[in-house]
Order: structure tokens, then C-alpha cells, then sequence
């Protein structure tokens, strides 16, 4: 058995991101939905780091602030004097035998199997670097190399013509031997065109030791791609999208067109599942064998059994929908409501905080809040539950196979018993008693010889 020694991740997020032009630190710009902080962070600890350490800087506390259970060290690093530096300020917690492995916090979309590869590199050599060809390097740094042996890294500021036309960038990941990268990382200076410590000097401290340095490849470009603009956090984030699309897709989810869905957390997706144009899913959403979301609909943090369909438009946050339901067009269900097998709640019906039991139907222009429903029950247009007394709500129970008519009003607390009915336009105040006929008396009176007023003459 081999042994691994320990691994300890040092990721820098201490950098100004003056090209975001933003008041917000650059790590916490969201991508899907979550700070770029958190995706890395998210991947190192897959990668079973022993520590994390956090160089932050720029943006002050509400850096560490922003992840209070990451898990990580935070390591502030009060003057960007750059990236030497930054892994410097990290490196009194980092014991010698650790391997080391530099990752950046605006660089989201680094795989977890490359970093193993890098890390892995460094098990076998004393530094390992990830490194690209690009067609158009632009103003990365390039790996200079002799006789195929890399010697140095030049970043693209001092670089003349000759090593700017090298196509082989430095992507700034790497990985090392704590205590070598201690010794490297003390006789850096910062005589260069920027006046930084530049951590990519390891390279020629180490190749000057007669140390030879080891190179992985990314599988793709854009794990490897930083943002610091919000054009590149757009592309960065269409790309993230596309990738979730194509893993969907991959699984056996039919995505009417993947440019146009937007995942920002976990889906979990049974067989045969249809997603139409523009849904957005956020949180954890789990969908059943057969569920179809219609388009323009924002699922969130919820629940939709086999066989169900959400209808065009309908907003649904932290809700559960069982099998066979159908929930839609124009629905909204927050938090808290739970349909059981055969609901329905079809269009500009909104229901919070309620239990409606099985094949009960809420169809058209309805609020449900706060309601305990059975079984079966049949629920007008128009009708409302009132819940909210000004200061307290109030619970709304329906017994099994009520049938509740077109525009009532259910002041809560109150009670249908099973089986009752209301007719149209019930202001429901006291209980209606089981399997009984409610109704609002509401007189009706023709007026016999009334004229319509009609338009005085000028
Ligand atoms: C760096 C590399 C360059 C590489 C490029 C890849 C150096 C000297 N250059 O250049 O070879 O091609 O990344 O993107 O390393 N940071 C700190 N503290 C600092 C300075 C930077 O935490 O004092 C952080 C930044 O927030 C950022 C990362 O380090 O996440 C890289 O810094 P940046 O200034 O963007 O480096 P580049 O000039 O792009
Ligand atoms: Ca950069």
C-alpha cells in the first residue's frame, strides 16, 4: 500500500478583482447561484484535503463571513503583494511533509479529477504544474522550456516577443512538497515588471536545485478559465449550465433545449423526466419517473413524485407534490405545500402551508393558506382562505369530500365538515357541520321601474 502524505489546500481569494467594477469581493459573485468561493471550496474538499487554508485580503471579513461552516482557515492577507506572497501568509500552518496543492477562488470549474492528477504528480516529483496549450495564450504565463525539461515560468508582463509567441500557459495551479515550496517560496523577490512576489519564481528556484518539474493537463480549458470581468462570469456561466445540461441529458433527462435551462443546486431526476424551455431549478429538487415541467416554471427545494406535470409558469418553492398531480398554468406553491397523489391546483392558484390530501382539486383563482384538506374535495373559483386575522393566522380544516362553492370566503379558524357543501359566495364564519348544505344569505331583490342613467346632454 502506498502511503499518500497528507494534503493541505492554500486558496487564494485575497485579489482585488478591480475589473469586476463591483462593491462586492470578486469570490463572492455568484455562479448557479452560489458564491465562486463556494464551488472551489466545494471541489477541494472532494479532493479529501486535510486542511483547507483561505487566503482572503480584499473585501475584508465579508469573505469569511459569507461561509461560516466551510471548514476552512481562514488566512488573512492584509497587502496583495502578490501570488509568493499570498501562498507565504498561508504557509505557517502547513507542516513539511504535507503536499501542497495552490488552487484560485475565481476559478470555479476546476474538476476534482484534475486536481487529483496534479496531486498525484506531486506525490512523484518535487513540483507539479497544470499547464495548457492555448491557440491564444493572451496574458497568461508561459512555461519556458529546455530540452522539453521545464526551467521557468515568465509572466506575460516581462516577456519578450520570443517567449510571448509560447503557447504553453502557466494556469496557476500547483502542487508541492510543504517544505520545499517553504524554502522556494523565502528567497522570492519582486524584481519584475509588476513589483510582486511571484509565486510562479518557484519554478527556477527549484529547477536551479536540479529539480525536475512535472506538468499535468486539464481535460478542458474552461476548468482552468479565472473571471475578472462580468463577461466573463456570463461565459463562465453558461458554460457551468452547459455542462449540467449535458450530464442530464447524458442520465436520460430530456431538456427541450439545454441553452435555455438553468440549474442553481442539485437535481435529482428519475427515468423518461421532460424539463421544457427556461425552468429554473434551485436548491435540491427531486423529479419522479415521467414529471414534466412546463416552461417559464422556477422550481425550488422541492419534492414532485412520478408522473406529475407542472403546467407553463408556475413558481414552486419547498414544496412537496405527489404522484399524478397536476399543478398549473400560472400556479404558485410556497412554502410548505404538500399535494397529495391526484391533486390539482390549476391556474392563478396559490397555496402556502398547507396539507390537500388526495385527488382533491383547486382549479382556478383560489389562496389556500394554512389549510388541512381531505381527501376528494372540490374547491369553487374564487375562493379564499382567510387566514390572517391582522395579527395571527389561523388553521382552515376541510374534511373529505367537501365540495366548496365558487368564491367563498373561509374565515379561520374554522371547520367544513366531511361531505359538506357550501354554496356560492359562503362567508364562512362558524363550522359547517358535516355532510349539511351551507349558505350565506345573501337577499337577493329585483327593483322594479329602476332606469339606467344615461349621459346628460351638453
Ligand atoms: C497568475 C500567474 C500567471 C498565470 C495566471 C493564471 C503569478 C505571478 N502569475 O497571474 O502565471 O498565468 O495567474 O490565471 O502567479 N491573489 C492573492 N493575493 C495576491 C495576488 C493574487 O490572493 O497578492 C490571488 C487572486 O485573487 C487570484 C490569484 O491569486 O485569485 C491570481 O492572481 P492574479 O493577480 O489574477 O494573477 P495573474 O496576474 O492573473
Ligand atoms: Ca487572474
Amino acid at each position: 500500500m502506498t502511503v499518500h502524505p497528507p494534503l493541505e489546500v492554500v486558496v487564494l481569494a485575497a485579489g482585488k478583482g478591480t475589473r469586476m467594477r463591483s462593491d462586492l469581493p470578486k469570490v463572492l459573485h455568484t455562479l448557479a447561484g452560489r458564491p465562486l468561493l463556494a464551488h472551489v471550496l466545494d471541489t477541494v474538499h472532494a479532493l479529501g484535503a486535510r486542511a483547507v487554508h483561505v487566503v482572503y485580503g480584499h473585501g475584508g471579513e465579508r469573505v469569511p463571513q459569507a461561509f461560516p461552516d466551510a471548514g476552512a482557515q481562514w488566512v488573512l492577507q492584509d497587502q496583495q503583494l502578490g501570488t509568493g506572497h499570498a501562498v507565504s501568509a498561508a504557509m505557517p500552518g502547513v507542516p513539511d511533509e504535507a503536499t501542497v496543492l495552490v488552487v484560485y477562488g475565481d476559478v470555479p470549474l476546476i474538476r476534482v479529477g484534475t486536481l487529483r492528477a496534479l496531486v498525484g504528480a506531486a506525490e512523484n516529483a518535487p513540483l507539479a504544474l497544470l499547464t495548457v496549450e492555448l491557440d491564444e495564450p493572451a496574458a497568461y504565463g508561459r512555461i519556458v522550456r529546455e530540452q522539453d525539461e521545464v526551467s521557468r515560468i515568465v509572466e506575460y508582463k516581462d516577456a519578450d516577443e520570443a517567449i510571448r509567441a509560447i503557447r504553453e500557459i502557466n494556469t496557476g495551479f500547483l502542487a508541492a512538497r510543504a517544505g520545499n515550496l517553504r524554502r522556494w517560496l523565502a528567497k522570492l523577490d519582486a524584481n519584475n515588471a509588476q513589483g510582486e512576489f511571484y509565486l510562479t519564481d518557484v519554478v527556477a528556484l527549484a529547477v536551479a536545485e536540479g529539480i525536475s518539474v512535472a506538468t499535468e493537463n486539464p481535460a478542458t480549458v474552461s476548468e482552468i478559465e479565472g473571471i475578472n470581468s462580468k463577461v466573463e462570469l456570463a461565459r463562465l456561466e453558461r458554460q457551468y449550465q452547459m455542462n449540467k445540461a449535458q450530464e442530464l441529458m447524458e442520465q436520460g433527462v430530456i431538456l427541450r433545449d439545454p441553452a435555455r435551462f438553468d440549474l442553481r443546486g442539485e437535481l435529482v431526476a428519475g427515468r423518461d423526466v421532460v424539463i421544457d424551455v427556461n425552468v429554473i431549478l434551485e436548491g435540491k429538487v427531486e423529479l419522479g419517473d415521467g414529471v414534466h415541467i412546463g416552461p417559464n416554471s422556477i422550481v425550488r427545494d422541492s419534492v414532485i413524485e412520478a408522473g406529475s406535470q407542472v403546467l407553463a409558469n408556475c413558481v414552486i418553492e419547498e414544496s412537496r407534490i405527489g404522484a399524478g398531480c397536476s399543478v398549473g398554468p400560472f400556479a404558485r406553491l410556497r412554502p410548505g405545500a404538500e399535494l397529495a397523489d391526484r391533486a390539482k391546483a390549476g391556474n392563478f392558484v396559490e397555496i402556502k402551508n398547507s396539507q390537500i390530501a388526495e385527488g382533491s382539486k383547486i382549479n382556478h383563482l383560489t389562496y389556500i393558506g394554512d389549510t388541512t384538506m381531505g381527501s376528494g374535495v372540490n374547491i369553487g373559483a374564487g375562493t379564499i382562505t382567510a387566514n390572517y386575522d391582522g395579527a395571527n393566522k389561523h388553521r382552515t380544516v376541510i374534511g373529505d369530500n367537501a365540495s366548496i362553492g365558487a368564491n367563498s370566503v373561509l374565515i379561520a379558524p374554522v371547520t367544513v365538515g366531511a361531505g359538506a357543501t357550501l354554496g356560492a359566495g359562503t362567508m364562512l364564519r362558524k363550522d359547517a357541520p358535516e355532510g349539511t348544505l351551507t349558505i350565506s344569505e345573501i337577499r337577493q331583490k329585483t327593483i322594479e321601474g329602476w332606469k339606467r342613467p344615461v349621459k346628460n346632454k351638453p
